[in-house]
This record gives C-alpha cells, structure tokens and sequence, in this order.
C-alpha cells in the first residue's frame, strides 16, 4: 500500500470504475462506443472458455480499437506480409516509462521498425487518453528530426485495456509476467513512523556492468548526497542518492568504496528514471553492488532528513504482459524478453518476422524431403535417434540442406530449456565406415525461446549419405532440459542455370583436422596431411564447421577473437576469424539471418563462430587453383588467439571442429 503523492499510479487504481465510467461518456470521438460491438467479431466460444484459450500460435480474430485518429481495424490474416505488434503500456512499470522516455530508445523505433509493420500502442491504466496523446508526442518529437514515415504506422489508442471489449486483454492477462523487465519491479520503503510503506517503482541498472544483486532481507537507507565525492562509511547500508552531478559509475563507484550495500538513485522532481549504465572506459571496471534507479519519494527524503530509519525491500508484483505480436500468417506470438529499455527489442522481434517468412519462401522451392524427426522429443545422453530410408535416386541430386526446427516441450517460451547449449547431428549410413558418427550440422540453443527454424545448405556433405538407410542422431548437453526437435533433409537439384560448374557433384570427402583444449600446446597436435585428388576431380573444396567456447582470462574461446587457419602446401593461408566476438551487438545483427531474438539470457553479444539460437554456417572455400590437381598436396591447420598461440593463465577454452576436403566431379 501506498499513500503519497510519489505512487500516485498505484493509489488511482482504487478509482478504476469511476475514471472509466468517466472516459466512456466523455471520450468516445464521434460519439460512438464500437468497441462494445466487438464481441461480435471474436469467437464467443473461447470467451466462456475461462482465462486459457488463447496460446503462441493460434489464430488472431479480428478486432476494431479506437484510436486518436479513427478506427485501427486488424482483419484476420495469413500470408500476409503484414506484422502487427501490440505494446500495453503502463506508467506503473519504471522500466516501461524509461523505454518511453529515453531518446536513443525512442529512435530505434523509428529507425528500425521493419516497413511491413504496425505497431499498436494500447495503455493498460484509466490514464489511456492521455498515456495515448503521451506516447504520440514523445514519438512526434524523437521524430522531428527523422523521416516521419513510421509514425503512420504507430496507431495510439485512447481506450483503456480493460474497456476494449475484444480478445486483447485476455491475451495480455493470460501471458502475465513477473520479472525481466515484464512485471513492477518495486522498492518497499518503511519507517517507524508511518502507518503504511510506500511502494515505488524501480529500474535496475542495465544488467550487465554490475555484479550485485538485491537480497530479500530488508536493508536500512541512509542519506549520501549526490554520491560524486567520498563519504563516511555506509556498511551495510543502502546509499539514497540524487540524480546528477557525475556520472552513474562515478556515484555507484563512490558508494561501493564506502562499503555501501547498494545503491538507490533517485530522479530529480519531473525527471524520468532512467536505465543506469557505464559509458566508454568507465564499463572496464567492474562493480560488485546492486543498484537501482526510482523517482525522488519525499516521505522518504523527509525522514531521512529527520534522521529517522527507513527501511527497505525489494519485491516484483506480477503483471499483465507489455507485449505480443501477430505475424504474417495471423498467429499470435510472444515476443521474449527486453534485456534493457529500448525499442530496438521491438524491432529485432518484427525482423525475425520477416527472416521466418523469408524461410518459408525458401521451402516452398522444390525438393524431396525426408524426416527424420517431426516434433522428437531430445533429451539425455541418447539425443534424438532415428533411422531413415534416403531417396533411391540419390545420384540425381547434388544439393543436400537441413530444415532443423526446436521447440519446447509447451507452447509458451516459460517451457523452454534456460540455458544455450550446442546441438550436433551426427550420421552414419554404413558402420563400418570411416564416414560413420561423423557430424554434418551443428546448431546453438535459444536461451528459453521456443521458436528457433533454420535451413542449413551441408551440398558438400552429400557422399556421407552413400546408402539406402541411415541413422541420425541429435544431441545436446545430456542435462539440459529438454528440446523437441525436428529436422528435414531437402535433396535439390542445381541444374537449372546451365552453369556447369554449379552442376558439379561432391563424389569424395576427405577428414581433416578436428578441434580441442585451446590452449598453449592447441597447435603442437596438429600435423600435415598430405592428399592427391582422386582421378576425374574437377574441384576442391575446404569445408569446416568450427565454434570456440569456454572463458578463460581472456574470455577464449566465447567472446575473444580467434582465426583458424588452413594452409595449403605450406604456402597459402585460408583464414576464418571470429571478428564479432565479443562486440556488444555481434549476434543481435545476425537476427535477419536467423538467430532468435529477444532470449531469456545474453544472446546480443557477439561470439566465437556461433550466435544463441542460430544454426553454424559451414565455411566453404574453392581452393582448387590453390593445388595441382595431379600432384602430392599438403593442407595444415593451426588456430590463433591475436595472431599467436593460445596461452591461456586460467581454465582453457575449446574449440569444437569438423574439417573436410570434398572433392567434386
Ligand atoms: C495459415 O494457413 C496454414 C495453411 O493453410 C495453416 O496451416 C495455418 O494454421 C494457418 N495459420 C493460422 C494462424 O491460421
Ligand atoms: C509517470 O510517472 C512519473 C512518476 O511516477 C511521472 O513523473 C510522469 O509524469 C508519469 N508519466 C506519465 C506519462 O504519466
Ligand atoms: C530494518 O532493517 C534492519 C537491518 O536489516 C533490521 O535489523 C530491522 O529490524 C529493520 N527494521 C524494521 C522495522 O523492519
Ligand atoms: C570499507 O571496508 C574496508 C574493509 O573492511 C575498510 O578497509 C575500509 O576502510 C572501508 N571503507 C570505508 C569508507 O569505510
Ligand atoms: C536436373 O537433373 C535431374 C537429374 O539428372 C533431372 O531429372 C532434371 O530434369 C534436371 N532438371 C533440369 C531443369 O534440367
Ligand atoms: C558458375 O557458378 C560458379 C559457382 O557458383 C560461379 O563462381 C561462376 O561465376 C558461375 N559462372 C557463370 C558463367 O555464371
Ligand atoms: C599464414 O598465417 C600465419 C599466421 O598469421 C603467418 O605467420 C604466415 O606468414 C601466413 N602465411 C602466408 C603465406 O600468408
Ligand atoms: C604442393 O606441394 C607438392 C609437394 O609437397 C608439390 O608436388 C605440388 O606441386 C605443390 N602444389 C602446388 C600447387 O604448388
């Protein structure tokens, strides 16, 4: 409970029906209340159904809202190229008002919404008219000096959540969220000499250039200042500290060697809480303190000032969903979780959109496809197993790709394993062959996201598949929770150009080098192969799937920088390196290529060869005119850490390697 003006938000709930009795008479343009006809557009089935009924997947009715400029109505589609995202926007959630306020957040919506979607823009409190007018201006003035073609598709409405009348709540209510920046992240501030707590709303620092995380034992607050200069000791204490003066690190740095136990910022009166964060040099030091940002609560500041104790606890109260979307084939969809307060999250989810439907495009093309899993449970050492009859006419095709779709064991992303661990596909088509238990793809997973398709061209791999059966297995690390899986091997033909080297078909593979512990001794394991091309060899191709994992001092091989060298004869370098690595947005950007946005984990960074919940491309390299076809060639393999050997002073990373010669005729 709450009883000043500082959570005025919380207390104004109680005038629920009163304000929207209010609305109702005096807000409805034109005078008319359609919204109340939109029973009739939804299926009245799954209204009585109780609050399930709606799940990720299922069909969006149609529906009509008002809006400040008319009617915004969505008829039920699919196959359109059309995306519509829903935002329930509520003043309650801090980290809501810092994504509405912060200007680099507001730009990336205008800057990346993909041009195929709209975006309606709904308020979940009775303030609905003037949140609506709110959230346009604040787009209008970010917009002011840049195109101004997305506000047409920004479609604010006056109508309160809980007045719509249609489907829309239930969605929001049903996929609920109590934490990860879904959910009112609040500090509970209590005194001796108050009645009731005042509860705030909060912001936790941008999660990843602090170490601390809040206790659930109550702290004590004590007074610091503008926290820019030393203070007395605050042991065990929390720091209550103003906005402004120095920077975020300077004050939270400040209070951390005063032995404070975290840090509470709080904005000046009318200014937005913002999403505390290190800039430039500052984010090399690394802070062990929890610390979050609230709006100044004068109670609080009072009986401090009285020297009074106040106390304080941290708590999240669950709330409606802030988010969902509807994609091109009019299913509705979560949209994960925003790792920090900005619209680009927004965006990163319409692209995977447009990447889906792109994917779709691409398997409408034709080809025999054979499954191997449909919707496999895969979990534990034996992964996913099955055996499968290949086409007869084998030899007919010379393009071979992976369709790999995983899902979780429900519908909703809360289902989904937590943690991002390597996939891996092995073959075996004769046991008694070199070419059995060999891999031929590879894939990383989502951070609790359920929604990961992707289509692999592995052509070179093609003589792997030299029976009539062959068994494949899945796996992933034998104590994740569990993936249902499932995988297609599309067989094509590229003869259609008439360009006959594309008609060449791979006939011989070659093993080459696998990979291991990164360490200083990594290269001393690697000796020269020495290879003639059999006879008729038209073309050689190196093939290699390589990812870098582990962390040791330097954060080799995840996030550091490693190359991988195949040189031939000696003399010529064929190098992959892993520039992405570690840079702030390396994966993010690869979003349009299929890696799943918006995960439950860090899935924006950058990292050695591979992305969360993305498929590893296979790195292909023509070096025929790098070898005399007729002679005794060499091919050595040796992997760099800053263009020397690993050396690592802690726990070695690893690399995890295939490599291949395919030889085509
Ligand atoms: C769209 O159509 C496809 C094929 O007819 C169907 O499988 C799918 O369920 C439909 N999607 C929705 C959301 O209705
Ligand atoms: C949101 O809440 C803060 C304080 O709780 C207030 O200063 C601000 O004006 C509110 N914004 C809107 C749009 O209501
Ligand atoms: C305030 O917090 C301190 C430290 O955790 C604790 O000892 C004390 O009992 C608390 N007081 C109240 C009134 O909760
Ligand atoms: C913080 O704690 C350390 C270790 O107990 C102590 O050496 C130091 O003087 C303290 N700093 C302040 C400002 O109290
Ligand atoms: C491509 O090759 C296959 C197998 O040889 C043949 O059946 C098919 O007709 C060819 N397609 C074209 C467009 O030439
Ligand atoms: C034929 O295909 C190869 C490989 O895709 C390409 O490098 C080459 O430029 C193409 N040649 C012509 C004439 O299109
Ligand atoms: C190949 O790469 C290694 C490591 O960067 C380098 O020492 C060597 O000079 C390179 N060789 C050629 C021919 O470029
Ligand atoms: C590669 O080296 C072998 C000897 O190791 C030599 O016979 C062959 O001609 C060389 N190939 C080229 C393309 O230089």
């Amino acid at each position: 409970m709450c009883y000043n003006s500082g959570c005025r938000g919380l207390v104004s709930s109680l005038l629920y029906f009163s304000a929207a009795a209010l609305f109702l008479n005096a807000a409805s343009p034109r005078g008319n209340v359609k919204w109340f006809n939109n029973l009739e557009h939804v299926n009245t089935a799954r209204l009585n159904e109780g609050l399930g009924g709606f799940e990720p997947g299922d069909p969006a009715p149609g529906f009509e809202v008002h809006t400040l400029d008319g009617q915004f109505t969505y008829t039920p589609q699919n196959d359109s190229k059309r995306v519509l995202l829903v935002h329930a926007f509520t003043n309650k959630s801090a980290f809501l008002e810092c994504l509405w306020t912060t200007s680099e957040s507001l730009a990336d919506l205008l800057e990346y919404l993909p041009s195929n979607t709209e975006v309606l823009l709904l308020s979940l409190d009775e303030t609905a008219v003037q949140d609506a007018l709110w959230m346009r201006e604040q787009a209008l003035s970010a917009a002011a000096h840049r195109g101004k073609e997305v506000l047409s598709r920004l479609h604010f409405s006056p109508v309160p959540i809980y007045a719509l009348g249609n489907w829309i709540p239930r969605v929001l209510y049903s996929w609920g969220c109590g934490g990860h920046n879904c959910g009112l992240a609040q500090v509970v501030f209590s005194s001796p000499d108050w009645n009731l707590p005042v509860i705030s709303k909060r912001l936790n620092a941008r999660y990843d250039w602090l170490n601390g995380r809040w206790g659930s034992d109550p702290y004590t607050l004590q007074e610091a200042g503008d926290g820019c200069g030393p203070v007395a000791s605050l042991e065990g204490a929390v720091a209550w500290i103003s906005e402004g003066g120095c920077s975020f690190f300077t004050k939270i740095k400040n209070m951390a060697e005063s032995n404070a136990s975290g840090v509470l910022v709080y904005a000046l009166p009318g200014n937005p809480i913002q999403d505390m964060n290190c800039v430039g040099d500052e984010c090399s030091t690394s802070l062990n303190i929890p610390a979050s940002m609230v709006h100044v609560e004068p109670s609080v500041a009072q009986a401090l000032g009285k020297g009074r104790p106040v106390n304080i606890t941290f708590q999240i109260t669950p709330s409606p969903n802030f988010f969902f979307a509807i994609d091109q084939k009019g299913a509705l969809s979560e949209m994960g979780w925003f790792l920090y307060p900005t619209f680009r999250f927004m965006a990163w989810q319409a692209e995977w959109f447009s990447f889906s439907e792109a994917l779709r495009e691409q398997l409408s093309r034709p080809a025999v496809s054979v499954s191997v899993f449909d919707d496999h449970l895969m979990r534990g050492d034996a992964g996913a197993q099955a055996t499968v009859d290949l086409p007869e006419d084998l030899l007919a095709f010379n393009g071979l790709e992976l369709e790999a779709a995983l899902s979780c064991p429900g519908r909703r992303d809360e289902t989904c394993a937590h943690w991002d661990h390597t996939v891996q596909l092995f073959i075996c088509c004769d046991e008694t062959s070199i070419y059995c238990n060999l891999e031929i793809g590879r894939w990383i997973t989502a951070f609790r996201r359920g929604t990961g398709h992707w289509l692999t061209d592995v052509s070179p791999l093609i003589p792997f598949l030299n029976a009539q059966k062959c068994s494949f297995t899945m796996k992933t690390a034998p104590w994740a929770m569990p993936w249902v899986t499932s995988l297609n091997l599309r067989f094509t033909h590229n003869n259609q150009t008439g360009n006959s080297s594309e008609t060449l078909r791979p006939f011989t593979i070659m093993p080459l080098f696998n990979g291991g512990t990164f360490d200083k001794d990594y290269n001393s394991r690697y000796q020269e192969i020495k290879f003639s091309s059999p006879a008729s060899t038209k073309k050689v191709e190196l093939y290699a799937v390589i990812t870098a994992h582990g962390s040791d001092e330097n954060f080799c091989g995840e996030f550091c920088v490693t190359s991988h060298h195949f040189q031939i004869n000696r003399s010529i370098n064929n190098s992959l390196v892993f520039e992405s690595a570690g840079s702030p947005l390396g994966c993010a950007l690869r979003v349009p290529d299929g890696a799943v946005p918006n995960e439950h984990g860090t899935w924006l960074y950058g990292r050695g060869g591979w992305c969360d919940g993305l498929q590893v491309d296979p790195w292909r390299t023509d070096i025929t005119s790098q070898l005399d076809l007729t002679e005794t060639n060499s091919v050595l393999y040796f992997g760099l850490f800053e263009g020397r050997d690993p050396n690592p002073q802690t726990e070695p990373g690893y690399i995890i390697m295939y490599s291949y010669l395919v030889f085509y005729k």
